[in-house]
């Protein structure tokens, strides 16, 4: 049996949305006497294949980390060599997407955008808007702390406005202008490169997501890696604050209730 086949076998749960922080690019590239963007091109072709290997398990949501808020302290060449990259991929990658049936979405403070990747971008979500197939979130000049500001932003004008009251100040209506709202939570984070840090990524939505390092540079996180980290997920055992004998109850009793159903099938 091949390692992805075994692998296949061993993923019992698949997560409805994983999110990841893609590094390790350029450290790939320095390892090969390459620049740094030839990493990041390299890391192009690892997003095609992990939109592949979701559409394959059925993984609803992708959120890929592509520039944070904090990436425009690097070099002002790298950042623009990166600036059109993303643009190119964009250009070259949103119609293949679209006959993929897959949605496309960008979270970030896009308005510190040219006008022409701004203008590239909003056609992309246009274009794919009513895909039904995965929803592939790319997350460019986002931060974690960005996003519960801005939302905080909007929920004060709303109070200003009087069309909202302080004591509805909730976890909801905050949670209600995140830049992610209305997709599943993450429910498995995956960062490459060997750091174990969040990096100033999800910072709300990870709240109960379960984490998975792995030293693979970007470039190199190919399908049967990915899916060691599906098998990880799948061996958890994912608590929310209960214990693990409530957890197990709950499961034998969810697995009762279904197999009636599962007979009539037969
Ligand atoms: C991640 O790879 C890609 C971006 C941050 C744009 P890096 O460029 O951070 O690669 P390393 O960490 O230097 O190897
Ligand atoms: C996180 O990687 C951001 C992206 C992958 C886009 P960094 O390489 O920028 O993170 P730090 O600086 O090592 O924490
Ligand atoms: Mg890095």
């Amino acid at each position: 049996m091949s390692t992805t086949a075994n692998n296949a076998r061993l993923i019992e749960t698949v997560p409805r949305h994983v999110a990841m922080i893609m590094d390790g690019n350029g450290r790939w590239a320095k390892k090969r006497f390459l620049p740094r963007i030839a990493g990041h091109r390299a890391g192009v072709e690892t997003v095609r294949n992990a939109v592949q290997v979701c559409g394959q398990y059925g993984i609803e949501v992708l959120t890929l980390f592509a520039f944070s808020s904090e990436n425009w302290r690097r070099p002002q060449s790298e950042v623009s060599l990166l600036m059109d990259l993303f643009l190119t991929a964009l250009g070259r990658e949103t119609r293949r997407l679209h006959e993929n049936n897959v949605r496309l979405k960008i979270v970030g403070e896009r308005g510190v955008f040219s006008e022409k990747l701004q203008g590239k971008i909003l056609e992309a979500e246009q274009l794919t808007a009513a895909n039904t197939g995965l929803t592939l979130v790319i997350a460019a000049n986002y931060g974690g702390r960005w996003d519960v500001a801005q939302a905080a932003r909007i929920v004060a004008q709303k109070v200003e406005m009087k069309e909202m009251q302080v004591s509805q100040i909730t976890e909801e209506t905050l949670a209600q202008n995140l830049s992610m709202y209305g997709l599943p939570e993450p429910d498995l984070f995956i960062r490459t490169g060997g750091e174990e840090r969040i990096s100033n990524f999800l910072l709300w939505q990870l709240a109960y997501t379960e984490l998975y390092f792995t030293d693979t540079l970007w470039p190199d996180f190919n399908t049967s890696l990915f899916e060691e980290a599906l098998v990880s997920f799948s061996k958890r055992q994912r608590r929310f604050g209960r214990t693990g004998d409530q957890v197990e109850l709950e499961k034998q009793a969810v697995t009762i209730k279904t197999q009636p159903g599962e007979d009539t099938c037969a």
